[in-house]
């Protein structure tokens, strides 16, 4: 049985359906969820499903007290879920080809610095893109680019927003996150 630990700064709607998915399984199960901030939704959704929290200031984070805990634990795979702070490389470098992120457009494209949630989406919105997507990759030592496991996409007209794309990017994570990690292990 592998020991997954989810990473979230946010909301947690794709934490959730990680959660929902592992529920019963006998590949692996969600054995923390660890967030950068006290008050994320994240944390309420984990109480539901009976997940262990965890929670760390950046400065933390840095000095490796996240690290520490997920050894702890001992936790097999990270999957980041919308977690929005840069990890320290001693994190990446315990976790090689073990650690899983998921971003909300197509990467090369829309990545790097400063490109997250909603940001994303108003970029995509301004450069009057016809297709946004997801893209599933391995973390590495630099953010956005470790090897990319899947992408799918999605059409946008010129009626949709940085609100309508969301939406159609969360559907499109909540579809195919759980069954891609899975996939991995
Ligand atoms: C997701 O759309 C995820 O792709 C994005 O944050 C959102 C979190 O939503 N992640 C990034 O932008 C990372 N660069 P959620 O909290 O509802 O799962």
């Amino acid at each position: 049985m592998k020991r997954l630990a989810i990473l979230a700064s946010g909301s947690g709607s794709n934490a959730e359906k990680i959660m929902e998915h592992f529920q019963n399984s006998e590949i692996a199960e969600i054995a923390l969820v660890a967030s950068n901030k006290a008050d994320a939704f994240v944390l309420e959704r984990a109480k539901k499903f009976d997940v262990p929290t965890f929670t760390f200031s950046r400065k933390e984070m840095d000095a490796g007290v996240l690290l520490q805990k997920l050894q702890q634990e001992n936790i097999d795979w990270v999957i980041l879920a919308g977690f929005l702070l840069k990890i320290p490389v001693e994190l990446t470098r315990a976790f090689p080809d073990r650690m899983v992120n998921i971003h909300p457009a197509l990467l090369p494209k829309y990545g790097g610095k400063g490109m997250y949630g909603s940001f994303v989406h108003e970029a995509v919105k301004a450069a009057g893109e016809a297709e946004t997507g997801i893209t599933i990759h391995l973390v590495n030592e630099n953010y956005d680019e470790g090897r990319i496991v899947f992408q799918a996409s999605t059409p946008l007209t010129s009626d949709d927003t940085p609100d309508s794309i969301a939406e159609k990017v969360h559907a499109l994570e909540h579809k195919h996150f759980p069954e891609v990690i899975e996939g991995l292990l």
